[in-house]
């Protein structure tokens, strides 16, 4: 064969390799609100970045005829390309091939690319959307899904790993995303469950559609399972870039640093008003978060669950940073079990990813009840507690209001390793309010005293006078500086700045065991 000859069969596998599962099934995928496997990493990656492998691969199962139908690229697409410049891997699963289902073949094309992206540091993306473990292929499916698992657990920590979710994935499947750092979903397309409406129905009799079993609503405010609802992909492909922007390639690098045009001693006076004179008044904490950041710009992370507490990215002179805020708008900003592990597991992204913390604190404790309780508060909140104590990076704590007991302790106090702890003058910082622990310590005087109510007043009021105040912990040295609201952000980026040679070394061990 001469060489034109070889040029065009060459071009004539690759037009067959790019043209997916056909006409009628991209018609299908369009008419559901999906891109196809090709378009969506058309419009994540830099124009003209993406650089294919295996698109020669097929599958070699040899039952139920299947070996009668081999498409190249067997229903998945893998490569690398670039997002703003900075490289990244990413597969993408093709439902118009055998519904995107995974044969041993195909999850030899994820490992090839889970495997580059970590020999190279650079970070994974998943694009899901399969109807699982290719059923012809039995153990081997299996296999393969496994050998991805292993993968994603060992790469945990090493590279980031995003999931987006853009269709069906069901079964063990959800195992993968599950264990990687983000998960993206698109409302109305997407669903993520372990068993479908069928079986659920056959063994606990319950009728549910698919989108209240595992649809991104579902999966975005009561499990947590993802960190985001999009409300369709071309939104999804737009926050998953600037999610990107806010982390690093690898654990061996920092988040490169954008320059930064928001005057570094900027001043915001509304800080020094913002805490309602009533203490059990909420106010919303989003404010002050967006009031301090460069540009005013926060990326909330997770903002539909557990909202007690807000998670996100922001940037203080162009670097990106994590926070962690209680929020008194919702449930007075308590930790519960939902918040508790929703703060830890960030806490732990952005240690094993070299990203700075900062928490705004305002908690007035721990939630008490039985369903708190039975639901393993203990161990919730201690996965917080573990988190921050184990975290290296810099860590800085501002105190806007409350920071009562064991929520004290746990919120990146100056004893479980934090740097810097600031308090606002408003802070109250004590073992609890004035309203339980004057109950508990003056049960008598208040039960001897003519006029309770007075006298219960009375004593809240030297309570508050006593304990209500950031000063009693600065006296102490456990708050470093009371400082004007005002003055927030310029505080913040001086502390980072000085903080950014930190260094510090933990106990040799092989890993420690987190209360799971
Ligand atoms: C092989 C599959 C497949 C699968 C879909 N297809 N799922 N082929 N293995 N798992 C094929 C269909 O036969 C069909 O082929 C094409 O993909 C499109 O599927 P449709 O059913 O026509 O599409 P739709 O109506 O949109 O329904 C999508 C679906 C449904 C809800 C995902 O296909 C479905 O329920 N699939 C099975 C899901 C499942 O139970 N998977 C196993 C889960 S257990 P044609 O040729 O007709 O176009 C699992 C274990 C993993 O994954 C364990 C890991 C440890």
């Amino acid at each position: 064969m001469g060489i034109d000859r070889k040029l065009l069969e060459l071009a004539n596998k690759k037009e067959a390799g790019r043209a997916c599962g056909g006409e009628d099934r991209i018609a299908k995928q369009h008419a559901k609100g999906k891109y196809t496997a090709r378009e969506r990493i058309e419009k994540i990656l830099d124009a003209g970045s993406f650089e294919e492998f295996d698109l020669f691969v097929t599958h070699r199962c040899t039952d139920f005829g299947m070996e009668n139908n081999r498409p190249l690229t067997d229903g998945v697409v893998t490569g690398y390309g670039t997002i703003n410049g900075r490289l990244v891997y990413i597969f993408s699963q093709d439902f118009t091939i055998y519904g995107g289902s995974l044969s041993k073949a195909y999850a030899e094309k994820i490992v090839k690319v889970m495997e580059m992206a970590a020999k190279t540091g650079a970070p994974l993306i998943g694009l899901n959307d399969s109807g699982g473990a290719r059923i012809q292929e039995g153990v081997d499916a299996l296999a393969g899904y496994t050998d991805i698992f292993y993968r994603n657990v060992q790469y945990s920590g090493v590279i980031p790993q995003i999931s987006l979710i853009l269709g069906p994935c069901a079964g063990g499947a959800v195992y993968s995303p599950s264990i990687t750092d983000f998960v993206m979903m698109v409302d109305k397309t997407s669903y993520m469950f372990l068993t479908g409406p069928k079986v659920v129905k056959q063994v606990t009799q319950e009728d549910v559609t698919v989108d209240q079993l595992g649809g991104a609503g579902i999966h975005s405010s009561k499990s947590g399972i993802s960190h985001f609802n999009f409300e369709n992909e071309d939104i999804a492909f737009e926050n998953l870039k600037k999610l990107f922007s806010y982390i690093p390639q690898s654990n061996r690098e920092k988040v490169p640093e954008v320059e930064c045009n928001d005057p570094i001693d900027r001043r915001d006076e509304n800080l020094n008003y913002i805490i309602p004179e009533n203490p059990n008044k909420p106010y919303d904490m989003k404010e002050i978060l967006i009031s301090v950041l460069d540009d005013n710009d926060f990326f909330e992370i997770q903002k539909d669950y557990a909202k007690n507490i807000i998670i996100g990215f922001g940037r203080l002179n162009g670097a990106s940073i994590g926070i962690i805020a209680n929020q008194p708008k919702f449930l007075a900003g308590v930790l519960d079990n939902n918040s508790s592990m929703k703060a830890a597991r960030f806490v732990r992204f952005c240690d094993a990813f070299n990203i700075p913390i900062v928490v705004f604190e305002d908690v007035p404790g721990f939630m008490p009840g039985t369903v708190q309780e039975y639901n393993g508060i203990i161990k919730n909140g201690a996965k917080l507690l573990y988190a921050f104590a184990e975290a290296t990076v810099p860590r800085i704590t501002v105190v806007t209001r409350k920071a009562y007991g064991g929520a004290y302790c746990v919120m990146n106090s100056k004893h479980l390793g934090a740097d810097i702890n600031l308090a606002w003058p408003t802070a109250e910082i004590a073992v609890m309010g004035p309203d339980g622990a004057v109950e508990i310590i003056y049960n008598k005087e208040i039960k001897n005293a003519e006029d309770k109510t007075a006298k219960t007043l009375e004593l809240k009021e030297q309570y508050k006078e006593l304990f209500a105040n950031p000063y009693n912990a600065a006296k102490k040295g456990y708050i470093d500086d009371v400082i004007v609201p005002a003055n927030t952000r310029m505080r913040l980026i001086k502390a980072l700045k000085m903080l950014q040679t930190k260094k510090v070394s933990s106990p040799d061990k092989k890993h420690g065991n987190i209360p799971l």
